[in-house]
């Protein structure tokens, strides 16, 4: 019998090539890498193109003011609020903690990130409200930064609220500059999928790359390939292959 792997294009170019056509439907994957590497930008494209294409999604924002949520990515072009009117895109706001004016205006707000009970509440409602097929959490680790025995109990709790209700999800993961892993030990064996985002300084110039390190449920690319952002987003170049040996950065 084939059984075929129902998948989520992220819509990202080139990236789809890498997962054998897109992210194994329910998978949780983590977004892995260090500051300025595109984590967001790649999930808020991934939500982006499922819009488009009449996916639902919920974005939860932990890190940004929904306003600039919003802004930056009506700057790639990503214009959210027809789909927020429709009822078919949510973002909820896990940052304001309801202070402040704009926030008042917002749908789904936590009022207390530490409370991971209502946060939990909150997105639920969101990912039901919007029968969301995808959603990003940006950043799990501001869930977890300062409590790192909960980790892996937090992220199993939100993996079984996000593929139970059916959403394939992007949790980014901030590691600092130098961190060889993707988020600490009970974080990366839970999830299903990890994609990771590099800077790396070569002759006085910072080079992008990306790297599947797993995927559940599918065979997948296992070579480090170079990737752009421009004013349209994301691009990555399946064809190319970065090499990091003892003699240096390659492009090939
Ligand atoms: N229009 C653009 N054209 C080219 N590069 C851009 C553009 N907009 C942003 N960038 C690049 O993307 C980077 C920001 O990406 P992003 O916000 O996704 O990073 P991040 O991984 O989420 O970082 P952090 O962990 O700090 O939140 C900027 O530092 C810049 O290098
Ligand atoms: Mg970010």
């Amino acid at each position: 019998m084939i059984i075929v792997v129902e998948r989520i294009k992220t819509g990202i170019p080139g990236m789809d090539e890498l997962l054998y056509g897109g992210i194994p439907k329910r998978n949780i994957v983590l977004l892995s890498g260090g500051p300025g590497t595109g984590k967001t930008i790649f999930s808020q494209q991934y939500v982006y193109y499922g819009l488009l294409h009449g996916e639902p999604a919920v974005y939860v924002a932990l890190e940004e003011h929904p306003v600039q949520v919003r802004r930056n990515m009506a700057e790639f072009g990503w214009d959210v609020r027809k789909f927020e009117e429709e009822g078919l895109f949510a973002i909820v706001d896990a940052f304001t903690g309801g202070i402040g004016e704009a926030a008042k205006r917002e749908r789904y707000v936590v009022t207390s990130v530490d409370d991971f009970g209502e946060f939990i509440d909150v997105v639920k409602q969101a990912l039901r409200d919007t029968r969301a097929v995808r959603a990003v959490v940006d950043s799990v680790s501001t869930l977890y930064i300062t409590k790192p025995a909960v980790a892996r109990g937090v992220l199993m709790n939100l993996k079984r609220v996000l593929a139970g209700l059916g959403a394939t999800a992007i949790l980014v993961s901030q590691v600092s500059v130098t961190e060889r892993g993707f988020g600490g030990p009970g974080v990366e064996h839970a999830v299903d999928g990890i994609i990771r985002l590099d800077l790396d300084e070569v002759n006085g110039e910072l080079k992008r790359s990306l790297i599947v390190w797993k995927m559940r449920g599918t065979k997948h690319d296992m070579r480090r390939h170079p990737f752009e952002i421009t004013d349209k987003g994301i691009r990555v170049f399946p064809d190319k292959v970065v090499k990091i040996t003892r003699f240096g950065y390659r492009e090939e």
